[in-house]
């Protein structure tokens, strides 16, 4: 079936073939199965939503667009890249008349995703917490007024606060990553209703997660592996990923500024090589990762990860760091670090992210036992109490 583009522009006919194309690549590839996601994505001109002078074919690449970075460089915004933003819409499940809350406007792009598959029967809320991507986002969706006059609500605001003067939403999608899901996100969704957010869990596990509302508990129904910014402002997420410098990063669950300095100092220090140390697979190091906050992740410029390990700040002899790469690991400080990691390699399960489950439960409401089969690891943030579970394979 053939679909005009919203809006047109000088241009359009070699757009409308680009974003045919990226649609029909993401398709084959397998990371584009729903025909409604298929058609929002082949009606919305992705290219009126990028930076000007972005050329067509990075526009229609599969790839991110920055929009906004920040002093030093870092971005701050970006139109995600569409394989993510397929995947994220379809793990969302909107159907016609659905009430949508979006955090991270951005661009607007996935604001008139989301206004094409709800439609004009239903409602899409979107909060961004900078005021010159929204103003941009607002004038952007005026001019193409996606999903036939969908009606669109755009705030500039905190979005961890959600918006709840139109709650209760069906749907809610946030495009920006968090560690713990805002309450609000939680309370202003209808009870039934799916929530899509990244979530990031430990050290190499950062999650889209789609979670059902029952009550109090939030459910996950679907996850996949990504990699997303996080939400800024004063309940912004922890960075989690820290500088070491020479393009090397450390990744870990709570580390502060002096951690990161003591790390860096281990590093540097002459290590004492422990040899081979079996099992140390991508699987195996989440399955360790899920197991003990202590797991630390190092990563290369582009967030690559380059080698695992464990640091304990407070060994028998002072703080202890191992560091695994192509199953051999290499002890800095207290040797403590290095026997956790050998205990940890051999008992953590192989974890296939993908078959996880993650259950969130609101701070203080009782969390029962664990499924009898797998395994299951808690985590407890702030607000809620996480439980994760991969079942046997
Ligand atoms: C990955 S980008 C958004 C992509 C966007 N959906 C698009 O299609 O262009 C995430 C956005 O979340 C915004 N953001 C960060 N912290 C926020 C907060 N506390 N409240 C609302 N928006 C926030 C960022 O400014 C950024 O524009």
């Amino acid at each position: 079936m053939e679909h005009e583009p919203v809006g047109s522009a000088p241009g359009a006919d070699d757009a409308a073939r680009l974003r045919r194309r990226l649609v029909d690549e993401l398709r084959s590839a397998g990371r584009l199965d729903s025909p409604e996601v298929a058609r929002a994505m082949d009606t919305v001109p992705r290219d009126r939503f990028t930076p000007p002078g972005t050329e067509l074919r990075d526009a229609y690449a599969d790839r991110v667009v920055v929009l906004a970075t920040d002093r030093s460089g870092a971005p701050i915004s970006t139109v995600s890249q569409p394989a993510m933003v397929a995947l994220m819409l379809e793990q969302l499940d909107v159907r016609a008349g659905h009430r949508i809350l979006e955090v991270g406007t951005g661009s607007g792009y996935n604001t008139a995703l989301l206004a094409e598959l709800t439609g004009p029967g239903g409602h899409v809320t979107s909060i961004e917490v900078d005021d010159a991507l929204l103003l941009g986002a607002a004038a952007r969706l005026a001019e193409l007024a996606p999903g036939e006059g969908t009606p669109l609500d755009l705030r500039r605001g905190d979005g961890w606060l959600g918006v709840p003067g139109n709650a209760p939403y069906d749907r809610l999608e946030s495009t920006i990553g968090v560690d713990d899901i805002p309450p609000a996100w939680r309370e202003q969704l209808a009870d039934g209703g799916l929530l899509v957010a990244p979530v990031w869990l430990r050290p190499g596990l950062e999650l889209s997660v789609a979670m059902r509302r029952a009550g109090p508990v939030l459910h996950s129904v679907s996850v996949t592996q990504c990699g997303f910014l996080q939400l800024r402002g004063p309940h912004g997420a922890d960075p989690h990923s820290r500088r070491l410098g020479s393009g090397l990063s450390v990744v870990g669950d709570g580390l502060t500024g002096k951690d990161v300095e003591i790390i860096r100092a281990l590093a540097e220090t002459a290590g004492v090589d422990i040899g081979r140390v079996p099992g140390l697979t991508e699987r195996r190091w989440w399955g360790v990762s899920l197991s003990d906050p202590r797991a630390v992740l190092f990563t290369g410029r582009y967030g690559t990860p380059v080698a695992w390990g464990i640091y304990e700040p407070d060994g028998p002899e002072g703080p202890g760091l191992a560091i695994g790469s192509d199953g051999t690991a290499v002890g800095h400080g207290d040797p403590i670090a290095a026997e956790i990691l050998r205990h940890r390699l051999e008992d953590a399960p192989e974890v296939d992210p993908s078959r996880l489950t993650v259950t969130a439960f609101p701070a203080g409401h009782p969390v029962p036992p664990p499924p009898a089969d797998g395994h299951s690891w808690r985590i407890t943030r702030a607000h809620h109490r996480y439980r994760i579970h991969a079942p046997e394979e």
